[in-house]
């Protein structure tokens, strides 16, 4: 029988990669239907642009967007207030991101038909200080032109992933890492913030450092670990029966379910034998950090973070174009009181312009391809 230890190591090791095999439960849909050919045949250019839109980084994979199609043209987006972090992102700034980059892909897509839709955020007032019922944009197509968009990163859509593969050691250059600035600069108006980035060893060092520092202070912090493990999907038959948050498959992961050895005490005790070896792993992967970028706004408002989103779903498209893997880490971006002192020592390591405010981390450079995530149908996502 495989010792505790070994379940352990595995659990902390396949957290973040869905095996790619279809799934064995013939009664459940494919959790990664969606990736494949999104919106093939799809007449309705919102449907088609809703099939691309829904493959958006977000955070935990809680797929927190709720739609509209009421009128011929438009697309309005809701947040699905039940599928935000309250603990690990009170603020809802990162659920806000999410929706940005869900916004920017309806956008880029329905560009593969002509149109360039008008994006018209929080049409009913920005909410403050949290998300709340209103909506948080309305998007609409407008006639159609005669261009179709043909940004070649559009076509990664199916292929961006967050890679948390191990990183290899090759450092992106500095010609790399400003190509990527240039695609979010190329935003024009549409963007205000800024893109960073530092691929020097001793600064890079001083950023492995303190994203696994507050990596491990979330680990220790109780009701962020409980909020994250609400959120993680263990084995094939969970992934395909929610087709969100966090999957964890393989063999090892349906052994130890068999075992009953994957508990929830177990998994939110920061010094329990399985957070020792996720923390490790996790450890690691900090360690391994190659280079790090970080895209700002100005000001922290949610149209800001709207944007924030927009530019972040750009830039992972562009990466993906390039062969680069990204990873974020937001650890000490995040606004709980237990992360306050790692969250100000991450902001004078960053050092973000006056008035401007961290958005998202991440570390960059090369590794194996990575598998997809799940993700819900377009369906699931319509307001009834
Ligand atoms: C605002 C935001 C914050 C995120 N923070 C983290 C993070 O701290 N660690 C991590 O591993 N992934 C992070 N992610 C990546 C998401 O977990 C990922 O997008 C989601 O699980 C879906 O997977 P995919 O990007 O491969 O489609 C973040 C994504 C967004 C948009």
């Amino acid at each position: 029988m495989p010792s505790r230890r070994h379940v352990l190591s595995l659990l902390s090791a396949a957290p973040f990669s869905p095996a790619l095999t279809a799934c064995a439960e013939a009664a459940l849909p494919d959790p990664y239907a969606a990736w494949r050919a999104p919106g093939a045949g799809e007449t309705d250019t919102r449907r088609f642009a809703l099939a691309h839109a829904i493959l958006a980084p977000n955070p935990h994979n809680t797929q927190p967007w709720l739609v509209e199609l009421s009128d011929p043209d438009a697309m309005t987006l809701y947040c699905d207030l039940d599928r935000r972090l309250p603990f690990t992102d009170p603020l809802d700034r990162q659920i806000t991101i999410g929706c940005g980059c869900f916004l920017e892909l309806y956008s880029m897509s329905a560009g593969l038909q002509n149109y360039w839709p008008a994006i018209e955020f929080f049409p009913e007032g920005e909410p403050t200080p949290r998300l709340d019922a209103r909506p948080v944009a309305r998007v609409t197509l407008g006639p159609r032109q005669a261009q179709p968009n043909s940004d070649p990163s559009t076509l990664e859509i199916a292929n961006r992933r967050t890679n948390r593969n191990p990183y290899q050691t090759r450092v992106p250059s500095a010609e790399a890492l400003d190509e990527l600035v240039n695609v979010v600069v190329g935003m024009g108006e549409e963007y205000t913030g800024g893109v960073y980035w530092t691929n020097d060893p001793a600064r890079v060092a001083q950023g492995r450092d303190l994203v696994w520092r507050a990596w491990d202070r979330e680990l220790r912090t109780e009701g962020a670990a409980a909020e994250t493990f609400e959120w993680l999907r263990f084995g094939r038959r969970a992934i395909a029966e929610h087709r969100d948050g966090l999957g964890m498959s393989g063999a090892g992961i349906e052994l130890f379910k068999l075992l009953g050895q994957l508990d929830r005490d177990d998994l939110i005790d920061p010094d329990s034998q399985a957070n020792q070896t996720a923390a490790r792993n996790w450890r690691e992967m900090a360690m391994n950090s190659p280079a790090f970028l970080w895209i700002t706004s100005t000001g922290d408002t949610p149209s800001a973070r709207l944007n924030a989103g927009r530019a972040y779903a750009r830039l992972a498209l562009a990466a993906a174009n390039m062969g680069l893997a990204l990873h974020p880490w937001s650890q000490a971006l995040q606004e709980y009181e237990e992360m306050a002192d790692l969250r100000g020592e991450m902001r004078d390591f960053l050092a973000p312009p006056e008035g401007e405010t961290v958005q998202m981390l991440v570390r960059i450079g090369y590794a194996e391809a990575s598998a997809p995530s799940a993700r819900r149908d377009v369906q699931d996502l319509m307001r009834a």
